[in-house]
């Protein structure tokens, strides 16, 4: 008998819950087919919960959440909050209080899916960037002074800590050897204009190089990854940066891997919990109409799977949903697939069901 996996779902908002519903089904059909057990609890955070109750995101959710073994999310963001309530009350008081220290995301162009990139395929976009998901711009230090008057001043500090960034670091140097690729990892910054925090970062990234021989080392300032992601996507191996540039980078990481429809994400913390999510947030337009792309959510599945160490159902899912792509759909876009969401989600899981 394998093992059973405590698993939180939180469906969130817009079309959080109808994406999540087609993972959870094909996650499930990958646990019977490989023989371990999924315990899934539902949590209701989100728009809806916080425009009925007030309430956020209470401590004693995240107390419950430690002692799971993963969070599947759907997505947050609810056109009727204002925005920064739900995402930092939720999205980022979860990934601080659990520590979940780096965003992963893999930008990976599967066989038959469009790419705006011309003369790019498969072979030329599939790298991962290993993000900082605890520090920088997200910490939310500063502040204002004389606000509202005429002499306000705004200030936004990046906060890189050496142990934080330390451990993103290292965090890269295994992924990137562990995927055995061509070894190869860029540091993504700006030392020529952000010279305390990246001085940080590149005396820290050349440092901690020293323990892998075997991973070759690369650095871009952030301006030039975004022209060579578009230009050469196929220099890059695995990315790491900090949390600012890891969250733009990886929006035009989504796009030319197809877009919003199937990139998906994880906020890891390999000592403690972590969280899986479809990237593409709650699009309100077209919640509720079974045209949303399931696969985002679908891959977050697969990664979920992938870390808690079920690498099989993994695989068997990624296969599943290549093969959905190349045998049963017209495009990645929402309203365009061909099925709608629920078709999808019952396609792919049966090809993980055989
Ligand atoms: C992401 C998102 C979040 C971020 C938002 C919703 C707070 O864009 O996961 O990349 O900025 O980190
Ligand atoms: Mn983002």
């Amino acid at each position: 008998m394998g093992k059973t996996y405590n698993i939180a779902l939180m469906p969130g908002d817009g079309t959080g819950p109808e994406v999540l519903s087609e993972g959870v089904k094909v996650i499930r059909a990958a646990a019977e087919r490989e023989g371990f057990s999924l315990k899934l609890t539902n949590y209701d955070f989100g728009g809806e919960r916080y425009k009925r109750t007030g309430e956020i995101l209470p401590d004693s959710a995240i107390e419950e959440f430690r002692q799971m073994d993963a969070i599947y999310l759907g997505a947050i963001g609810h056109p009727d909050v204002k925005p920064g309530i739900l995402e930092k009350g939720i999205l980022l008081h979860l990934r601080f209080s659990l520590d979940q220290y780096i965003n992963l995301r893999p930008v990976k162009l599967y066989p038959g899916v469009e790419t705006p990139l011309r003369d790019k395929g498969p072979e030329h976009i599939d790298f991962v960037v290993v993000r900082e998901n605890t520090e920088g711009l997200y910490c939310g230090a500063g502040g204002f002074l004389k606000k509202g008057t005429p002499d306000e001043v705004a200030i936004q500090e990046s906060i890189n800590s050496r142990k934080g960034v330390e451990r993103c670091l290292r965090f890269a140097f295994d992924y990137c050897k562990q995927r055995n690729r061509s070894k190869k990892l860029t540091l993504c910054g700006k030392t020529n204009v952000l010279t305390f925090a990246f001085d940080l970062w590149e005396r820290a990234f050349y440092e901690v190089a020293r323990d892998y021989p075997t991973i070759q080392t690369d650095y871009a300032h952030v301006d030039a990854t975004c022209m060579w992601m578009v230009k050469n996507p196929e220099w890059f191996d695995v990315i790491v940066t900090d949390n600012m540039f890891g969250d733009i980078i990886t929006d035009l990481g989504a796009m030319i891997q197809g877009g919003m429809g199937i990139a998906a994400g994880g906020n890891i913390n390999p000592e403690g919990t972590s969280m899986f999510e479809p990237i593409g947030g709650s699009a309100p337009k077209y919640t509720g109409k079974n045209v949303i792309n399931p696969l985002a959510a679908i891959s977050a599945g697969q990664m979920m799977l992938d870390f808690l160490g079920e690498k099989a159902a993994a695989a068997r899912i990624e296969q599943a949903v290549m093969k959905t792509i190349k045998q049963d759909m017209k495009s990645m876009s929402a309203g365009k697939m061909g099925h709608g969401t629920r078709e999808i989600g019952d396609i792919v899981k049966a090809y993980v069901l055989e």
